[in-house]
C-alpha cells in the first residue's frame, strides 16, 4: 500500500528538477499525476514516466494557469494534491534588477503560487485536499543577490499561513524550504568543485541536497502522515541556516 494511494496529484514545474522527483515519488506512492509546466517537451517526456498527464502553462499568466490546473483536474478525475513548485531564480545586486527581472521573479514564485491556490480551492473545498508550496531558505533569511527571489519566497511561506487559516479544515496548506539541492537550477554553482567543496563543509550533514530529500519531504507533507500538519514550513536543508557566524567565530578562538 501506497502513501499515497487514490490520491490525484498536480505537480507545477514537474517537468525538472524537484518537480520531476516529486512527480515520481507521489507516483511511486500510488497518486496519480498531471504536470503544468512551461517546457511542453520536458512535461510530456516526465509525465510519460509517471503514467501521468502534461499541461503546458506560464504559472505567472493567470489565465493560463487557471486553465492548466482545470484541465489537469479533469483530467485526473479530480485533484487532491497540489504542489505549486514551479519557480525561477537570479543572482546580482539588488538595485541591478530590471523592473522586467523583477516581475518574473515575483510573477512565477509568488504570484504562480497565488494563481495555484487560487485555482486549487474552488476544486478541493467539498472534497478536501492538501496544498504544498515551494518556498526555500532564501525566505526564511535572504540570501545575498538574490534579493528578489528571497522576497519571492518569504511571501510564499506568508501566503502558505494565511491559505492554512483560510480553507482549514477542508486543505491543508504546507511549504518546504529547500537549502541548496542540485538541480538543474544550480548546476552551474555545484559544477565547480571547489564550490561544491565548500558547500559540503557548510552544511551540518555534510552534503549538498538531492531532489528526492526534498520530493520525500513534500511526500510527507501530502500523505495522511500530515494530517494534523497545516500552516507549516518544513525546512530541508541539512543544518545549513542554524550555524551562527559570530558565535562560531568566538567558539574557534577557543578552539572549541
Ligand atoms: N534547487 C534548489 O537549490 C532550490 C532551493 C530552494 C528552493 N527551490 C525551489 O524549488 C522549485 C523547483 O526548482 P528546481 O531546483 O527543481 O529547478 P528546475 O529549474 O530544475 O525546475 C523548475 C521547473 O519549473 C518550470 N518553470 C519555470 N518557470 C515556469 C513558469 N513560468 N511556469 C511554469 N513552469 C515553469 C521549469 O520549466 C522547470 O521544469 C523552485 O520553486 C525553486 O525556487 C530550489
Amino acid at each position: 500500500m501506497g502513501l499515497l494511494d487514490g490520491q490525484r496529484a498536480v505537480v507545477t514545474g514537474g517537468a525538472s528538477g524537484i518537480g520531476a522527483a516529486t512527480a515520481r515519488r507521489m507516483h511511486e506512492e500510488g497518486a496519480s499525476i498531471a504536470i503544468v509546466d512551461i517546457d511542453d517537451a520536458a512535461g510530456v517526456a516526465i509525465a510519460a514516466s509517471v503514467d501521468g498527464r502534461a499541461f503546458t502553462a506560464d504559472v505567472s499568466d493567470p489565465d493560463a494557469c487557471a486553465a492548466a490546473i482545470n484541465a489537469a483536474a479533469e483530467a485526473l478525475g479530480g485533484m487532491s494534491i497540489l504542489f505549486n513548485n514551479a519557480g525561477v531564480g537570479a543572482a546580482r545586486p539588488l538595485h541591478e534588477y530590471s523592473d522586467r527581472a523583477w516581475a518574473k521573479l515575483i510573477g512565477v514564485n509568488l504570484a504562480g503560487t497565488f494563481h495555484g491556490i487560487r485555482a486549487a480551492v474552488p476544486l478541493m473545498r467539498e472534497s478536501g485536499g492538501c496544498i504544498v508550496n515551494h518556498a526555500s531558505v532564501s525566505g526564511v533569511r535572504p540570501t545575498r543577490f538574490e534579493g528578489p527571489y528571497s522576497a519571492a519566497k518569504a511571501g510564499v511561506i506568508s501566503l502558505t499561513m494565511d491559505a492554512a487559516l483560510e480553507y482549514a479544515p477542508a486543505i491543508r496548506v504546507n511549504c518546504v524550504s529547500p537549502g541548496l539541492i542540485e538541480t538543474p537550477l544550480t548546476a552551474g554553482v555545484l559544477g565547480d568543485e571547489s564550490l561544491r567543496a565548500a558547500v559540503d563543509a557548510a552544511t551540518p550533514m555534510a552534503r549538498v541536497g538531492s531532489a528526492d530529500d526534498v520530493a520525500n519531504a513534500v511526500v510527507f507533507l501530502a500523505s495522511p502522515l500530515a494530517s494534523y500538519i497545516t500552516g507549516h514550513n518544513l525546512v530541508v536543508d541539512g543544518g545549513s541556516y542554524l550555524p551562527n557566524a559570530q558565535a562560531d567565530a568566538i567558539l574557534r578562538q577557543f578552539g572549541m
